[in-house]
């Protein structure tokens, strides 16, 4: 029988109470289905860590991740430690040391989630983005100089190799020939007149070996309002790391909220493990109150099903999470509901027994 092993770093603020919901959906699956088990591991990691450490996670996190078949996050930040510490001491040593240069970000909005758009269906907002996670504007390249002083000044530079470009680029186009549908690169060459035109460089060369893919280019400012009026027009898109961070919050506000955005860190070839996530933070806000959506959580679990070659569960998961949404019976405050959050995995559950 196939097990899977999954290390999971469930993280700070509302990361517990959603990751206990998609814990309990794939256990309930590897149940139903028969064919495979699951068991997790749990790493106390995060801020809370820190504070009693000095670290985020333990100089040796990565090697003790390494083993395992895939890594389920929660969410990592919390008051009183700076944010570029707890994201930088853990999110994105895992994304850049285990080299998960993809980021895939669905943005699909499923029947029943609220839109705040008006006249959209749900078939009209239904992309898939792949930001590149491991370089660009994220490549902690930069420095802070003279502090204190009035000479001070901070560099930050982003890094485009064209490895790191070619690699996601490629990606991108192989999924838009393999779904058949359109590939729109979103860049800044206007402005960002090495970096940016360089990607568009990289976007027409390698395009030129599929030309049966229909291509697009558009600038992030353009993007950004089509993102809004014309939700359709985008099918497969391929931007930068800080551009596809910021589309993608862009991408769960006409897509049911930041409740229902996942996240994927690939590396696709499974050299390390791929980690898989809500997109959302730790929602401080609201932490501790069982009123956190974990739908996203959940949309994660059926991403990384996909990822681990269960291809029927993971989708059997998104109607599931679509039912649920239809039926309007148990969902959290966010979405118009009262349930608690720790409700929904076995909700999830009851629907896929059905
Ligand atoms: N991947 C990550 O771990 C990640 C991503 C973004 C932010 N952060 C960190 O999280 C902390 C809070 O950041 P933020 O407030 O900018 O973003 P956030 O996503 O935590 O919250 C933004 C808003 O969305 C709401 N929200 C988020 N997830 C929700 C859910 N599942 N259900 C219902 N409502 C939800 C919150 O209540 C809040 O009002 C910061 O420390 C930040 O650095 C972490």
């Amino acid at each position: 029988m196939k097990h899977f092993n999954i290390a999971v770093i469930a993280g700070d603020g509302i990361g517990p109470e959603v990751i206990a919901e998609g814990k309990k959906v794939f256990s309930g699956i590897a149940e139903m289905d028969g064919g495979f088990s699951v068991s997790f591991e749990d790493f106390p990691w995060g801020c809370e860590y820190y504070l009693k450490t000095g670290e985020m996670m333990p100089t040796d996190g990565l090697d003790i991740l390494k083993p395992f078949d895939a890594i389920y996050l929660g969410a990592v930040g919390y008051p009183g430690v700076p944010d570029h510490v707890s994201l930088g001491g853990l999110l994105l040593q895992i994304r850049r040391g285990f080299d998960e240069y993809i980021n895939l970000r669905p943005v699909r909005l499923l029947k029943g989630a609220p839109c705040p758009l008006a006249n959209v269906l749900p078939d009209d907002i239904n992309m898939i983005v792949v930001r590149e996670n491991s370089e660009g504007e994220y490549a902690n390249v930069g420095a802070h100089l003279y502090p204190g002083t009035e000479r001070e000044m901070a560099l930050q530079t982003g890094v485009f190799s064209r490895h790191g470009c070619e690699r996601v680029i490629r990606y991108a186009y192989e999924l838009a020939r393999l779904e058949k549908r359109s590939l729109t690169s979103i860049s800044k060459g206007n402005a960002l007149r090495y970096s940016m035109v360089f990607w568009d460089e990289i976007f027409a060369e390698i395009g030129r070996e599929y030309p049966d893919v229909e291509t697009h280019s558009l600038l992030v400012d353009a993007a950004s309002m089509f993102f809004v009026k014309d939700p359709g027009r985008f099918e497969i898109v391929v931007t930068s790391n800080l551009f596809g961070d910021i589309l993608t919050d862009l991408g769960a506000a006409i897509a049911g909220g930041m409740g229902l955005a996942a996240g994927a860190n690939l590396n696709p070839e499974r050299k390390y493990p791929s980690m898989f996530e809500p997109i959302h933070g730790s929602a401080p806000d609201i932490a501790g109150q069982e009123t956190a959506n974990p739908l996203a959580s959940i949309w994660s679990i059926s991403q990384m099903l996909e990822f681990l070659h269960e291809q029927e569960w993971a989708e059997r998961i998104l109607s599931a999470i679509e039912t649920l949404l239809v039926e309007r019976r148990t969902l959290t405050p966010d979405l118009g509901g009262s349930a608690k959050t720790s409700e929904i995995g076995a909700a999830i559950l009851e629907i896929l027994e059905r």
